[in-house]
């Protein structure tokens, strides 16, 4: 086969490239080693920032992300007998949505604009220096296939071929404790996300729809999440989001999904290694906390897709030959924001690091400056920034 840029991975990132791609006249293949189903169905991330919405509108992506999604102002910050509403909109004119990734992936592959191979094996990425590259796999009917193409996108994530493809150099943090994450058929018990500060460690009360909720609750790492009993999980997260809130209630319901998610931040530069060009989770990864994950995703494409459609249509190379930094600035930004929202939040240190993360909360919630420096990273950064 042939095509200009072969992308590895059919996440939110090699599908939203392949529509990029397209809108710009630049034709792409997909290879996914998962199946369509279960890339469909996988929970992640729930929020999108201001300029990830704009960018899926402006691609026509947005319809029924605002026809079903929830705009939120801001969030709560909270510690025991303190909720402190953060209004993002007064503080920065920008708003978020609640939106999920799944929901993301549906409207990707409902859009229809990318071919793609699922259910592959033995994926391979050979000769990225040359202006030839290509892909190497074994479809789902057993048949050895490649894909020469102008260049490749990885786009495969932390697991995937790409980004053990070229030399790197890593910079990686691993955080002393996990999230354990439930998806519940209940309506949310509150009208924005609450980040609570708690001396039993870090909660979140997220949110899908109207009748569907997302709570979290900080855990040792090598938790079980088996070991947490339906009425054990609602129990802490009452104690740890309810503590001095006077009048508040949760409201438990049916738990549909357990799960225990590590937390991680982790960097790979450059992000560009001759004609391999990383996006997403092959590059970066980040804690969960603050959500950026999937908005990082969507900002590595659209910069790339504006640098691989200049390469490519017009033989302009400055926008991919600054493609790495030009991501990467936004990568460090949202790495260092992930991770001081990550080390305001969760406990475990001793008693002089708990006194700084009150403070510091008392602070982000109180001061005109820190409640803005927190809203800019938290829904305000523009694509390029
Ligand atoms: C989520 O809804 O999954 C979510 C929201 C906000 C975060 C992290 C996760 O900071």
């Amino acid at each position: 086969m042939r095509t200009q840029v072969a992308i590895v991975g059919a996440g939110p990132a090699g599908l939203l490239l392949s529509h990029l791609l397209a809108r710009g006249g630049v034709s792409s293949v997909v290879v996914e080693t998962r199946s369509q189903e279960y890339v469909g169905s996988r929970i992640r991330a729930g929020l999108l920032e201001h300029s990830s919405v704009e960018l899926l509108t402006s691609v026509g992506l947005g319809a029924r992300l605002r026809a079903a999604g929830q705009e939120h102002r801001g969030i709560y910050l909270q510690w025991p007998g303190e909720r402190r509403h953060l209004d993002f909109v007064d503080l920065t004119g920008r708003s978020v949505w609640v939106y999920g990734q799944t929901e993301v992936q549906k409207d990707l592959v409902a859009a229809g604009t990318a071919e793609v191979y699922y259910n592959v094996a033995e994926t391979a990425l050979h000769d990225i220096e040359t202006d030839r590259p290509s892909v190497t796999f074994v479809d789902e009917h057993g048949v050895s296939r490649q894909i020469e193409a102008d260049a490749i996108a990885g786009c495969d994530g932390s697991f995937g071929p790409s980004r053990d493809a070229a030399p790197a150099e890593s910079f990686e943090r691993t955080y002393p404790y996990s999230w354990l994450g439930i998806l519940a058929d209940v309506a949310p018990s509150t009208d924005e996300l609450i980040y609570a500060w708690h001396p039993n460690g870090f909660a979140l009360h997220s949110m899908r729809s109207a009748t569907l909720s997302r709570l979290y609750l900080q855990v040792p790492n090598g938790t079980d999440p088996g070991a947490w009993s339906d009425g054990r999980i609602w129990d802490e997260l009452a104690l740890r989001l309810g503590h001095g809130q006077d009048g508040w209630k949760l409201t438990p319901g049916p738990i549909t999904d357990k799960s225990v998610l590590p937390m991680r931040s982790y960097v790979r530069t450059p992000m560009r290694h001759g004609r391999l060009f990383l996006a997403g989770d092959a590059a970066h990864i980040v804690p969960p906390t603050g959500a950026k994950g999937l908005n990082l995703a969507i900002a590595d494409v659209a910069l790339l897709s504006r640098a691989l459609i200049a390469l490519l249509d017009a033989g302009d190379e400055r926008l991919a030959d600054g493609y790495s930094d030009d991501a990467l600035r936004r990568v460090w930004r949202s790495t260092h924001f992930s991770w001081w929202m990550t080390t305001m939040l969760h406990t475990g240190g001793d008693p002089f690091d708990a006194q700084l993360q009150l403070s510091q909360l008392k602070w982000v919630t109180s001061s005109q400056a820190g409640a803005t420096g927190l809203a800019e990273n938290y829904a305000g950064l523009a694509i390029g920034y």
